[in-house]
């Protein structure tokens, strides 16, 4: 949640419609109504792109560094480098030590790279490097950004990425870098012998990935050590600089390694390092450990709490968190960052942040997303507001929200078809997958997103409300669920609650029990109401998941702290029919739901590294059993009979715990 003060309703009135359909030619194809106003930026975090980020121009004077140049004379700010990954095999989780810093200087530094290869900052042998094959020698750098204009200076925080060089007679040169990567996707018990390695190169570059394995478990060999495992490669051949590919012929449970490779259209090459991991266990089956947080995005406090619109510090110091735990995977629906952008770059990088802040972890195990409000990427009108008039950006196909964060992210992509194809995609924000005997379901309720005050007048779809199309696709799968042998449990995901604890409770699938809020479209020139009023969407949803047994918990976020609420047949939530007692479509009073047949427990874990709510019990008919505004994140486990939690501070300390979240079912 951003804070944000609402801005008037005025804004609807004041719009001029250019005919049924608005602008010729475009809103035409669209189920919005495209406002007559003057197009504006929105909140545009970062003042470079990555490609600004990666401007290398070529070797430094002296031919020790790599000329780094951001392209603006106004930024200054200080500039660290290091050797990546630190310790590359003997650290098992990736990660950047800072062994130099420089300056950036009216837009430019030199980061140094023949540095490394001295012996007191040589932490991989470079250039022989310390396994079998020859290293990629990659920097890490960080800058600390300013922009200095007159006597204003403006602090954008920390930007992170990876450079590779190679030694070119007496000086270095650049090389093909892999700037984001690989991430181990796509780990199913759906599919347990496939999974998906994902990178990103800074050329167009071919990509291949080298499977090893599996290796004996027990007996302590690396993969490096033991000959004769089997060994396969699995390639693609067309150049891009983004690369997915799927890997087959997995055992259930068994341990791999991979190892990425892309080669430039010149004859660049970069390698990743050698990567363990273990592939899904067979359905129904397997020890399960997963981690639950939500809004990664920016803190307060300067430093890594203000990265690229990521909170680099406390997501960082979760993904950690995630692999001493031990954990298999981890979830976070929504608000890994700031957003509310109106630049697709920006969008990007932003992402960019977030996803190298979770590196060390994703190497080797899957990280599951879903958007937030803050996953907004929009066309923005100048209506005289703060903010402006805001609308999901079209072409929905190529520049929405849903679209980009698609293109970001490598999700399952099993979820619904839009009931109207002129709407955004679901695709891989909507989606389940099994792992072991849990089933995880995660569902988009920040989707095709305007102004909410403009909805009725436009078009789109409100915070926290979810359509029929998804509504429906949710309930089958739950149902789906409750009929397979195979599945123990099922883990709900989403980011605005369906019973918000605390400030901001206004939104969510609550919206302060208005049932008249809901999505409209543009049909046939008139922009009419799409679906069922909010509360009566949640009643749905919330039945789906009460009258299975089991439906273990459902994990949001938006609100920034810890808390967990019993939902059952006695808690007063409200419906529509009963308790709205003077026709005007908002409750007056909160009955209980008797179809809320098995109790549910909704667990917010907010509490990632936004700003904390330190107030967060007050204003719902329904009351948290346990609030903590401490920064922390959630550890659930199963041996396979029962499914339990324990919520951790980034301190330590254990907040809560409920050692069988399906105990509550037997009463
Ligand atoms: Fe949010």
């Amino acid at each position: 949640m951003r804070p944000r003060s609402r801005f008037a309703l005025v804004a609807a009135a004041a719009l001029l419609v250019s005919g049924a359909f608005g602008v010729a030619g475009q809103s035409g194809e669209l189920p919005v109504v495209v406002p007559s106003l003057p197009p504006r930026d929105g909140s545009i975090r970062n003042p470079i792109t990555f490609d600004q980020l990666h401007n290398f121009t070529g070797p430094s004077a002296d031919g020790q560094c790599l000329h780094l140049d951001l392209g603006g004379a106004a930024f200054q700010g200080a500039v660290y480098a290091g050797p990546y990954p630190f310790c590359e095999g003997a650290s098992d989780y990736d990660h950047a030590a800072f062994l130099l810093s420089g300056t950036l200087t009216n837009g430019a530094t030199d980061v140094p790279a023949a540095a490394f290869l001295q012996d007191a900052y040589n932490a991989n042998a470079w250039p022989q490097g310390t396994g079998s094959e020859p290293p990629t020698m990659t920097v890490a750098y960080r800058i600390d950004l300013r922009s200095v204009s007159g006597d204003t200076v403006t602090s954008y925080g920390l930007y992170d990425s990876l450079v590779s060089f190679r030694q070119e007679g007496p000086s270095v040169a650049k090389n093909l870098t892999l700037v984001e990567g690989p991430y181990l996707a796509l780990v199913t018990s759906d599919d347990p012998p496939s999974a998906a390695i994902a990178w990103t190169t800074d050329l167009p570059a071919t990509g291949e990935v080298r499977l090893r394995g599996p290796l004996q478990e027990d007996s302590g060999e690396s993969a490096r050590a033991r000959e004769g495992v089997c060994d396969r490669l699995f390639s693609q051949e067309a150049p891009s600089q983004w690369h997915e590919i799927r890997i087959t012929g997995l055992k259930p449970g068994r341990t791999y390694t991979y190892r990425v490779s892309s080669v430039a259209q010149d004859g660049q090459s970069a390698h990743s390092s050698e990567y363990a991991f273990r592939a899904a266990p067979a359905r129904g089956k397997g020890k399960v450990r997963f981690l639950f947080t939500s809004d990664g995005r920016e803190g307060v406090g300067g430093g890594g709490q203000t990265s690229m619109g990521t909170n680099l510090d406390v997501s960082g110091r979760i993904a950690r968190e995630a692999m001493r735990q031990g954990a298999d995977l981890a979830v976070v629906p929504g608000d890994l960052v700031n957003g509310y952008t109106s630049s697709i770059p920006d969008y990007r990088l932003q992402h960019g942040g977030w996803k190298g802040a979770w590196s060390g972890f994703w190497r080797t195990r899957p990280v599951y997303t879903s958007p937030g409000n803050h996953e907004a990427l929009l066309n923005v009108f100048d209506d005289g507001s703060a903010y402006g008039l805001e609308m999901d950006k079209w072409p929905y196909a190529s520049e929405s929200a849903e679209a980009i964060f698609q293109q970001e992210f490598c999700n399952p992509a099993n979820g619904p078809a839009p009931s109207d194809p002129r709407r955004p995609p679901y695709l891989e924000t909507v989606y389940s997958f099994t792992y072991g005997p849990i089933l995880f379901i995660a569902l988009n309720n920040n989707y095709w997103w305007t102004s909410d005050a403009d909805i009725p007048t436009l078009g789109g779809s409100p915070e926290g409300y979810i359509m029929e199309d998804q509504l429906a696709w949710a309930e089958g799968a739950i149902e789906r669920g409750d009929r397979s042998p195979d599945v123990r449990f099922i883990v709900v995901f989403f980011h605005e609650p369906a019973f918000p604890v605390g400030p901001f409770s206004e939104k969510g699938l609550w919206w302060n029990g208005d049932n008249t809020v809901k999505a409209y479209a543009l049909v046939g020139g008139q922009v009419v109401p799409q679906g069922q009023g909010v509360i009566d969407v949640r009643n749905r949803l919330w039945t789906a998941f009460a009258r299975s047994r089991k439906v273990a918990a459902v994990l949001v976020g938006h609100q920034h702290a810890y808390s967990r609420v019993l939902i059952d047949k006695h808690t007063p939530v409200g419906i529509p029919s009963a308790d709205d007692l003077n026709g005007d479509g908002k409750l007056e009073r909160y009955s209980p739901n008797p179809d809320f047949t098995y109790p549910v427990y909704q667990i917010t874990a907010g509490n990632g590294g936004a700003p904390p709510y330190v107030y967060p019990n007050r204003g719902t008919p329904w009351t948290a059993q346990v609030i903590s505004p401490e920064t922390g994140y959630c550890i659930f486990e199963t041996d396979g009979n029962s499914l339990g939690f324990t919520a951790y501070s980034l301190n330590g300390q254990i907040l809560d715990q409920v050692k069988d979240l399906m105990a509550v079912k037997k009463k």
